[in-house]
């Protein structure tokens, strides 16, 4: 692996020490609670095989496309998401300033979920008892015990993030990034060699035409950008700490291939069980946590699968969840002057308060909803997950498209990405970026907000 070497000026914001570092800690950015968590369920909720077909097309059009656009802006400018912007065009920081607000708004409910996971990692040698749904359903709705360990996942994530960049973020994910690897190919072998495991591989790899409906295409596009870590600017933080010699255009490309490996892996470790178990596929975010301990319990050596694969799952959550942080406190360190500490600090406490009331609307808040631009209401969990990931997420991506296209200009993107790739896919890439992408995503999220209805009828 060729060595970076730190430049005079970065050395207060800190650089990657190595190319090998940087791709696992991007790839830990992706790869997380998103593949392993939300990618099985929304299959099961949406048709299966319809919803991963849909979701492999947008990752080609989408993922190498804005991937590289973010990479780019980030190591042009060696800022954070929201001076990046504002700093090649005066006026344009909102755009990382939306990215800023989403990565704030994702961690106070993604540390719920990491709460959950590390819940299960004790559960799964304590013993969960026969009714799965049931010990699930108590457990997130009790007011008590999720919230403490919301604050531990908070508190490990904090702590990870204060060590700094190359000391903390891509040490822990040069690690738990191979680990992880073979730890779920484990999992996926001893799945789909189950008796009866053949609906479910069915189910997941057939797409039925008829059920690529508007539904399962805005849940896929939703997907794209939380699962690649896309249009909030955390691919332009991570590419900040890039030095220019760094080959972004193959950077591009790794990423999203990995993400989706790992995500579709996690789909045959999950529904093929799932169908030689007899459990339903379409029972929400509970899948994983409800379904898969019963699924461990009727294995050999159960206990042993279950707690790998926990423990999996909260490697995978950490290293996504540091980045999440990292972007709001790259922010605090670039814009507010503050140091590292502070703004870890300042920023987890207001973090972790969201999140309390985040678990608080699985139980005792459950009647306490939000009105959105939809038409429905949600709880605060919910909220913040539709509002980020349909609406907040692409309309970064949009944005950061149109930015690119029209505000900074394609020539000067691809000079900068020219500086350490031969870039043979540039004619294919300015055109993704400038035409295909906005229009795509800008024609998906107006029928989120359902004016694309009212537009045409
Ligand atoms: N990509 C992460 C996952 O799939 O779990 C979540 C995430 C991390 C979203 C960082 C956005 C982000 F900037």
């Amino acid at each position: 692996m060729e060595q970076n070497k730190p430049q005079q000026t970065q050395e207060k914001r800190g650089m990657w020490s190595s190319r090998f570092g940087f791709l696992m800690a991007a790839v830990g950015s992706a790869v997380g609670l998103g593949n392993l968590w939300k990618f099985p369920y929304l299959a099961g909720e949406n048709g299966g095989g319809a919803f991963v077909l849909v979701y492999v097309v947008l990752v080609v059009i989408l993922g190498f496309t804005l991937m590289l656009a973010e990479l780019s802006i980030g190591r042009n400018t060696n800022s954070d998401a929201f001076g990046a912007y504002s700093k090649i065009k005066k006026g344009w920081g909102f755009v990382g300033g939306f990215g800023i607000l989403a990565g704030f708004l994702i961690l106070s409910y993604y540390s719920v979920v990491g709460g959950w996971v590390i819940k299960y990692i004790v559960a799964s040698i304590t013993g969960i008892g026969a009714d799965k749904g049931a010990y699930f359903t108590n457990f997130i709705t009790s007011p008590v015990e999720p919230i403490v360990y919301h604050l531990i996942f908070m508190g490990l994530t904090a702590l990870i993030v204060i060590r700094g960049i190359s000391g903390g973020i891509e040490k822990a994910s040069k690690i738990v990034m191979p680990a992880l690897f073979i730890m779920l190919a484990v999992i996926v072998l001893r799945s789909v060699t189950l008796e009866g495991a053949s609906a479910g591989l069915k189910y997941y790899l057939t797409p039925n035409f008829d059920e690529i409906t508007l539904k399962v295409i805005i849940a896929a596009l939703g997907q794209v950008f939380f699962s690649l870590s896309l249009g909030m600017g955390c691919m332009v933080t991570y590419g900040s700490y890039l030095n220019k010699d760094s080959d972004i255009e193959k950077d591009a490309l790794l990423i999203p291939s990995l993400d989706s490996l790992v995500a579709i892996m996690a789909g045959f470790a999950i529904l093929p069980a799932v169908f030689a178990f007899g459990f339903e596929p379409s029972q929400g975010p509970g899948l994983m946590f409800v379904t898969l301990p019963a699924v461990f319990e009727n294995m050999p050596l159960g206990m042993f699968f279950s707690v790998i694969f926990f423990v999996l799952v909260f490697f995978a959550a950490i290293s996504s969840s540091i980045s999440l942080m990292e972007v709001t406190v790259a922010f605090g360190i670039d814009r507010l002057r503050w140091s590292r500490t502070t703004s870890v600090m300042v920023f987890t406490a207001v973090m972790f308060v969201i999140g309390i009331g985040a678990s608080l609307s699985m139980g005792a808040w459950s009647g306490f909803l939000i009105p959105w631009i939809d038409g429905n209401s949600y709880g605060i969990f919910d909220f913040l997950d539709v509002v980020t990931s349909y609406y907040l997420l692409p309309l970064g991506g949009l944005l950061s498209a149109i930015f690119i296209g029209f505000v900074w200009g394609v020539p000067n993107a691809v000079k900068e990405i020219r500086i350490g790739s031969k870039f043979r896919s540039e004619k294919i890439w300015s055109v993704l970026i400038k035409f295909v992408v906005p229009v795509l995503v800008f024609i998906i999220l107006l029928s989120t907000t359902g004016l694309l209805d009212k537009i045409i009828g």
